[in-house]
């Protein structure tokens, strides 16, 4: 089963990209973000404690994402199917620790400038029912309908609470003091990183991307 990592700052593109690999792969998607969002929703211990550092813009402390993180890749769906880590690992110490619970066929990192990133964090809507991803700013990426989802029949879209200017700089700045050694400790092993254009992302073909995960 193929298990791969989609690496990149915020706003990169990773969901959207998810979401393009699950049309056409059984792989599952684990979101670190939309684990974190979906405690928080419900008030779990994991939510109370992440809470503070994501409307902040500060990473969760490694402990709580690493654990969460072996939980869910313990999963008989995850055995099955194999996974596409997207937000996870963001630090060296991440990691190490996912090198000790599964091997990585693939680490994707998308590659973006920081002047295409605001606009994709301040117009980015989701559907709560469906997760799809929009974007107000961009005529491909918009809802059919102002505010709906298009396959949800009347489910109003959502804005993230961190996705304001002020929490996205600090996501960056933690982006930027974070990937390179990240991006290092895999480029370690020979053709295992596999640089993307995030300008691109959206036009890529089936075959491309099966090409790009090995599967
Ligand atoms: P998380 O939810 O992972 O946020 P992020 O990494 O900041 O990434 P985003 O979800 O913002 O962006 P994305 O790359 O998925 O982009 P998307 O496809 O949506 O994490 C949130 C917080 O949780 C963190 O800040 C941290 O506090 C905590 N956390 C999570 N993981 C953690 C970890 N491992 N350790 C510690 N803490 C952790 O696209 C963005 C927009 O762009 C959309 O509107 C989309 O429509 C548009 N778009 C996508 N592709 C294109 C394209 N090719 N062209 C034009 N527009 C595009």
């Amino acid at each position: 089963m193929p298990n791969f990592v989609l690496f990149g700052a915020p706003g990169a593109g990773k969901g959207t990209l998810a979401g393009k690999i699950k049309s056409f792969s059984p792989v599952v998607h684990i979101s670190t973000g939309d684990l974190f969002r979906a405690n928080i929703k419900g008030d779990t211990p994991i939510g109370k404690e992440a809470k503070s550092f994501i409307d902040s813009g500060r990473l969760v402390p490694d402990s709580v994402v690493i654990d969460m993180v072996k939980d869910r890749i313990a999963q008989d769906d995850v055995k099955q199917n194999g996974f596409m880590l997207d937000g996870f690992p963001r630090t060296l110490d991440q990691s190490k620790a996912l090198s000790n619970i599964a091997s990585l066929d693939v680490v994707v990192v998308i590659d973006i400038p920081k002047e295409d990133l605001k606009n994709r964090i301040l117009g980015r809507y989701s559907c709560p029912k469906c997760g799809k991803i929009y974007n107000i700013y961009n005529d491909e990426l918009k809802p059919k309908i102002e505010g709906k989802c298009d396959t949800c029949t009347n489910t109003e879209l959502t804005h993230r609470s961190d996705d304001n200017e002020e929490t996205f700089e600090k996501r960056w700045n933690t982006y930027l003091s974070q990937s390179e050694e990240v991006i290092n400790y895999y480029s370690e092993t020979a053709g295992l990183v596999q640089k993307i254009d995030g300008r691109k992302t959206m036009s890529y073909t089936e075959e491309e991307l099966k090409q790009i995960l090995r599967i």
